[in-house]
């Protein structure tokens, strides 16, 4: 705009001068237009009533002759010149380093605070700079034999020999019991061999991993658990095929699953492990929450479902490791099954399952769990609730802390205060458990045995006193036809 006036002004002095243009005038004629423009807007305009957010919401405006500024209230400073609205001071601009090391600045409105990345605090209120936290300072963190080590926001366990943390640094070391998976030739489950070796090894490699971690790399749970239900499938088959194993040998079968699975279950990668074969169905749930997980948790596989709580799953708080599982194990082929110490011909009206949680003191639960079993058939006796005790003998199917809560006749739900193997039972009506009536049986059996052990002395003792009167001679002639 101004360029052009100019080349008017100029082409103006050639048309009405003569001879050469004269530029300097020109300039002079330019200048002066642009001054009384510039005086007269300046007389006329007020920018800060024309445009009143001109300062921004916090700045005030200050008209000043011919121009205008912004004056910033304090924490607010101009955007840019003088005459731009007012921003909030950034305090984590002005001072990088005001939240130290390894907090992050966050800039709030006329203030600001330290956020702290994990095993870091505040020292001091929200606007002080960040520090270590030394976790070895709380108590039992790293459980009763653990040693603590701190590092900078972080800490890790060193477990002494006989402790682990299963790989996980930052778990509560726990007492490992390799001998419980030595193999005794004679006493281990047939098939059994081979898989429980791999177990105390992978034991023994725990036990072995003190201070820089792991001597050789863990082994994953899920193999083992592979393999652990393949050895069980065998085992099921050969229980259908040769008929009923005593009570001796399915009591075996369980202990070895329940503590196969307390070493494997900690070594588990996935939330959630399922498998399911012929025989088995397998599910394993794993939580490695910091904090102990609280509230409902079911498992359901085809013919159960299994309702209970975290806090039934850890028990004792003081005692959480890091982690957590819930295992639910079913037998689809233990049917078979018979409680060989009772006369009376029990069948299961459902798999028979095994409960099993990181909590190991559960024979007796503050809180119930529920199970609801499908019936194999579809059947309209009573069933009974039971799980296998091996208590007072061998093994038996027992009702104690067992009681059924709902039945029709596809589904019966039992609440039990223990946590063990479970299955319901068709054909005992008793209230009493079934390791009374074996009680009952030998009871009879020994009163039965006294009274013949009774008759026979005093039937001898008769004869005796008889021949002694008669004369010792004749005792050497009995003897002899009684030998014939
Ligand atoms: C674990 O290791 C320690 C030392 O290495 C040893 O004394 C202890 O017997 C081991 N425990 C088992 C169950 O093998
Ligand atoms: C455990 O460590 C000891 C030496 O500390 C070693 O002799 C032994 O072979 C190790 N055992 C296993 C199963 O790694
Ligand atoms: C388990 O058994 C199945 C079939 O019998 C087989 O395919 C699988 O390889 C076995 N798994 C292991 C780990 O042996
Ligand atoms: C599972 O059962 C089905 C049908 O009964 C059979 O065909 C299959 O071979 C079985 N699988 C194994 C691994 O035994
Ligand atoms: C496993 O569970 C944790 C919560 O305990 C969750 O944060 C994580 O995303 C889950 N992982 C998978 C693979 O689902
Ligand atoms: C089990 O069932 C009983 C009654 O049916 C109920 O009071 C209890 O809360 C249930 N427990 C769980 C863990 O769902
Ligand atoms: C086991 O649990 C019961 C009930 O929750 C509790 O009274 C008892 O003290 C616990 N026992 C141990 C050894 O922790
Ligand atoms: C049991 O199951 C059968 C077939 O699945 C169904 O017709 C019947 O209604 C069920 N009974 C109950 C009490 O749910």
């Amino acid at each position: 705009m101004g360029a052009i006036i100019y080349l008017l002004i100029l082409a103006l002095l050639k048309d009405y001068g003569h001879g050469e243009p004269q530029e300097g005038i020109a300039v002079y004629v330019f200048l002066g237009l642009l001054t009384s423009g510039a005086t007269q807007q300046c007389l006329d305009i007020d920018e800060c009533v024309e445009s009143p957010d001109i300062c921004g919401n916090w700045g005030t405006c200050r008209n000043t002759g011919c121009s205008y500024m912004c004056l910033c209230p304090n924490g607010f400073r101009n955007s840019g010149d003088r005459q731009t609205s007012c921003v909030e001071k950034d305090k984590c601009v002005e001072s990088p380093d005001i939240c130290g090391k390894w907090g992050t600045c966050l800039n709030q409105v006329g203030s600001y605070m330290c956020q702290c990345p994990n095993g870091f605090r505040n020292s001091g209120d929200r606007q002080t700079s960040c520090v270590d936290i030394d976790e070895c300072n709380t108590d039992g963190v790293c459980g009763k034999r653990g040693i603590c080590q701190n590092l900078i926001g972080s800490y890790w366990c060193e477990c002494p020999a006989g402790f682990t943390n299963f790989g996980k640094n930052q778990n509560k070391c726990v007492e490992l019991n390799c001998d419980q998976y030595e193999t005794q030739p004679g006493q281990t489950l047939p098939g059994f061999d081979s898989f429980l070796s791999l177990l105390r090894n992978n034991c023994l490699v725990l036990n072995n991993s003190t201070l820089s971690g792991p001597t050789r790399p863990l082994p994953t749970g899920d193999v083992l658990l592979t393999l652990l239900v393949n050895t069980t499938d065998v085992l099921q088959l050969d229980l259908q095929s040769n008929g009923h194993r005593s009570s001796s040998e399915v009591t075996k079968l369980l202990k070895t699953i329940e503590i196969s699975i307390r070493l494997i279950a900690p070594l588990l990668t996935e939330n959630v492990t399922r498998i399911e074969t012929n025989h088995t169905d397998v599910e394993i749930l794993v939580r490695r929450d910091k904090t102990p997980p609280k509230g409902p948790v079911s498992l359901t596989n085809e013919n159960t479902q299994l309702d209970t709580t975290w806090e039934t799953v850890i028990g004792d708080y003081q005692n959480y490791q890091g982690f957590a599982f819930v295992v639910l194990l079913s037998y689809k082929n233990l049917d078979s099954l018979k409680d060989t110490t009772s006369r009376q011909n029990l069948q299961l009206m459902s798999s028979a399952l095994t409960v099993s949680v990181s909590n190991s003191n559960t024979t007796n639960l503050p809180q119930l769990i529920n199970l609801t079993f499908n019936h194999l058939q579809s059947s309209d006796v009573d069933p009974t609730c039971v799980y296998w005790s091996d208590e007072n003998g061998p093994g038996v199917w027992s009702e104690l802390g067992c009681t059924s809560v709902m039945s029709n006749s596809n589904q019966t739900v039992c609440s039990c205060s223990h946590l063990s193997t479970f299955a319901l039972l068709k054909g005992i009506h008793q209230k009493k458990g079934t390791g009374q009536l074996s009680l009952v049986m030998w009871g009879g059996v020994f009163v039965a045995l006294t009274c013949v052990v009774l008759s026979l002395i005093t039937t001898l003792w008769c004869r005796f006193v008889s021949r002694k009167r008669r004369g010792g001679n004749r005792l050497k002639q009995d003897v002899q036809l009684h030998r014939k």
